[in-house]
């Protein structure tokens, strides 16, 4: 089945205004959907739709919101109801580095909204529509953090372990239903994610692209319920889980501890 009849003809993607949301909209766009495409940063949306417009042919909607603003979901659900929203991103998110108490607290109960809630309240608004038609897809945003704790990252991978484990469940319930859940599992990725994440110190990291990261997301989806980025990263998941919980934890937060501080 072509892209446009499995989940088209409109791609829905939040944080579409930089990163791996901007590189899935490139990617849909040349699978021929056409895009809505939902952030803060209005004029970065509308380069990037004008530009998948003409270089693709396909339509494009730019919805400049805050997601984490009240009745912002529902608002983006009233601006798009005259379309067919067959493939839902649930991108947009953000980390925040630091031990817990040194965090500021409205913005990780912002992060939490962004990360977790505002994946439910989108869900609640396109599933029902894909599940009449009989078809569609889910892609929610985990990350290798998801996996096992992460001190000093601590709020941001449970948010991340939320989205692996919700996208996980969709799968199972809906597959039956011509719906298609997947949760992709980035590792670092070049993007805006580690400046907004006031990252101190990103070195020695290997960052992928988000080409080969959205790539991989493409060819997954409708084949499996998750999907991990990179040989390293599923290497480090895996020998993660064969080793006691404790001995996970004190690994990770060698790995983060030193990136918090100045
Ligand atoms: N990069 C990595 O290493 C990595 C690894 C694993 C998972 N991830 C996940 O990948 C997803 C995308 O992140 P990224 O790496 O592409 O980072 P990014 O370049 O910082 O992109 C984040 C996107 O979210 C949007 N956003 C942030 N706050 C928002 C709000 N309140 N309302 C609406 N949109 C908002 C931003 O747009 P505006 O600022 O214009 O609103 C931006 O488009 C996130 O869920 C992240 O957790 C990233």
């Amino acid at each position: 089945m072509q892209w446009h009849e499995k989940y088209g003809p409109w791609a829905l993607v939040t944080g579409a205004s930089s990163g791996l949301g901007a590189e899935f909209v490139k990617q849909l766009a040349a699978r021929g959907l056409n895009v809505v495409l939902v952030a803060r940063r209005e004029q970065r949306m509308a380069a990037l739709a004008d530009d998948v417009r003409r270089s693709r042919g396909v339509a494009t909607r730019v919805v400049p919101v805050d997601l984490t603003g009240r009745d912002a979901c529902r608002r983006v659900g009233d601006q798009t109801s005259d379309l067919e929203i067959g493939l839902l991103v649930n991108n947009a998110g953000f980390g925040l580095f630091g031990a817990y108490a040194d965090l500021d607290p409205d913005r990780m109960v912002n992060m939490t909204v962004l990360n977790c809630v505002v994946p439910v309240l989108l869900t609640n608004q396109y599933l029902q529509p894909m599940l009449n038609r009989g078809r569609g897809g889910l892609i929610f945003l985990a990350s290798t953090a998801a996996y096992q704790a992460t001190p000093y990252l601590g709020v941001y991978g449970a948010s991340k372990a939320f989205n692996l484990l919700m996208g996980e469940s969709l799968w199972e319930e809906y597959r039956t239903r011509g719906i298609d859940s997947l949760a992709l599992s980035p590792g670092f990725t070049k993007t805006e994610f580690t400046s907004v994440a006031q990252m101190k110190d990103a070195s020695g990291l290997r960052e992928a692209t988000p080409g080969a990261v959205v790539a991989l997301a493409l060819r997954k989806l409708g084949k499996r319920p998750s999907v991990i980025h990179g040989l390293a990263n599923k290497v480090l998941n895996f020998t993660g889980r064969l080793i006691p919980r404790r001995a996970a934890i004190a690994v990770t937060s060698a790995m983060l501890k030193g990136r918090t501080m100045s």
